[in-house]
């Protein structure tokens, strides 16, 4: 008999099924033993009566999250016995027949529990285990549908989905970079990208108009809670926009998101209230403003926009200027003619989403033009010849004409952890690392061979 989803078989009452999965539970009431059974789709309730002798025999070997494979009759529950908490608590399996797949060690935390307060080191060691517990499975299946409806309502808005690489060059983000080293040249390395910011606006060259990607960044920052060295970005990009039409178009994504995967969400106001960078400073003392009605409701989502963002600042350890965003932001004409006089003062037009007090997404109006862009690499310092190896190519592209262009990333992780009410972006990403940067299931980041290494010609030096 082919196999049956728990979810479905609340359909078949009074009869013949197969279902497989996890021993969840079990209960042993005098000489009848039940257990819940698990899968992907729910849990159900198996009764193993003593007139089955050998059934329950068997029955009896089960321990939680052996892996079982059961045939029996669909019936209705005893009036008494009905559990509605539970999609299947009108029903139950009386087992027929028991095979059992795989047993199962003593797991080294309870997976029918919520696993919040377990060690994380540990959770994330059997991160296996720790996501089979409902809260795990159901911030997994969240993003999943927040990835789904974003690659959707893209698609129908005319964007494409478009892969960029991930062995490059640095791209500056204001994070230190992870390196790969070349074996085929020799002292020569590649450099994860940060984000896909310069590629995505070569597509924008390239004539692609409308692009997008769920693209995975790297950033060897230091871990805080909403910080991951490995994180997804949404990643925007458009041609011939103004900001008004991508903060438009951003803001109708995100409304339309949360009423399709969180209808019981509400949202602050619509349409988002904006602040000038200058404002939400004065106003909030921060420009990420938590702009909920009561922050003590997990239903609300207070979302802002801060625009106006200031294009420079100064380098705390140079003195020089940095760029406040990234180097790729337009300056506000309004004050181009502040760039050699007054630079701290010159607004871009770039901006942020923010979320219940955190940076969503952070986007601008890209400079198209090399003479623009050259010398605002030479406003951050950058000599010629360093302006020529690390952005040549941007410059190049901006002569074989560039449309004007500007985008946005708002962080997938971020996104899902707010309306998942988790504390922090580990709770949804499936295999996240630790706060020092590890992969204790995996055991990266790891030594490697000696041979391995002379191969990428790395020596250790420590
Ligand atoms: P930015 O660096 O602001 O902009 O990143 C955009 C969004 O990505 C998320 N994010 C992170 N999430 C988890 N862990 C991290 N370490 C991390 N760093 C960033 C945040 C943030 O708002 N290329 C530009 C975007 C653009 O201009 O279009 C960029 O990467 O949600």
């Amino acid at each position: 008999m082919s196999r049956s989803m728990i979810a479905d078989i609340v359909e078949k009452e009074g009869q013949q099924v197969t279902v497989s999965g996890w021993v969840h539970a079990r209960r042993d009431m005098g000489k009848i033993i039940f257990i819940d059974l698990r899968d992907a789709s729910g849990l159900l309730q198996v009764v193993f009566l003593p007139s089955n002798k050998e059934v329950l025999a068997r029955a009896d070997k089960l321990r939680p999250e052996f892996v079982v494979t059961l045939t029996g009759t669909v019936n209705a529950r005893p009036e008494k016995m009905r559990n509605p908490k539970l999609a299947t608590g009108g029903i139950e399996l009386l087992a027929g027949s028991l095979e059992i797949l795989s047993e199962a060690k003593t797991p080294p935390f309870e997976v029918d529990k919520d696993t919040m307060n377990v060690n994380e080191e540990l959770r994330l060691k059997y991160r296996y285990l720790d996501l089979r517990s409902e809260r795990m499975r159901r911030n997994v299946v969240l993003r999943d549908r927040v990835t789904a409806f974003l690659r959707n309502w893209l698609r129908a808005n005319r964007f494409i989905e478009i892969e960029t690489p991930i062995l490059t060059k640095g791209t500056p983000e204001g994070s230190r970079e992870y390196i790969v080293p070349s074996r085929v040249h020799p002292g020569k390395f590649f450099v994860l990208p940060q984000s896909p910011q310069q590629f995505k606006q070569l597509l924008m060259v390239a004539g692609m108009e409308r692009y997008f990607q769920i693209a995975r960044c790297f950033r060897d920052e230091d871990q805080r809670g909403d910080r991951q060295p490995e994180f997804t970005q949404l990643d925007i990009e458009m041609s011939f926009v103004s900001q008004e039409e991508v903060l438009a178009l951003a803001e109708k994504m995100m409304t339309e998101l949360v009423a399709t995967v969180a209808p019981e969400k509400k949202i602050t106001s619509v349409p988002f209230p904006r602040f000038t960078y200058r404002e939400s400073m004065e106003k909030f003392g921060s420009d990420k403003p938590d702009v909920r009605k009561d922050k003590n409701d997990p239903n609300e989502l207070g979302f802002s926009w801060v625009v106006d963002f200031p294009m420079f600042e100064k380098d705390a350890e140079t003195g020089g200027l940095s760029a406040a965003h990234h180097p790729f932001c337009m300056p506000n004409p309004e004050d181009v003619a502040l760039l050699d006089i007054e630079p701290l003062k010159v607004r871009a037009w770039s901006y942020d989403m923010v979320l219940n007090g955190f940076e969503l997404s952070s986007g601008s109006i890209r400079i198209h033009q090399r003479e623009l862009q050259n010398k605002i690499f030479k406003l951050l310092g950058l000599d010629d010849q360093t302006i020529q190896t690390r952005f040549g190519h941007m410059l190049e592209a901006f002569e074989y004409g560039a449309p004007p262009h500007g985008g946005l990333a708002p962080g997938i992780d971020r996104i899902v952890m707010i309306l998942a009410n988790e504390p922090n972006i580990r709770e949804v990403i499936t295999f996240p690392k630790t706060g020092d940067a590890r992969d204790p299931l995996m055991g990266a980041p790891s030594d490697l061979p000696k041979s391995q290494l002379a191969e990428a010609h790395i020596e250790i030096r420590l």
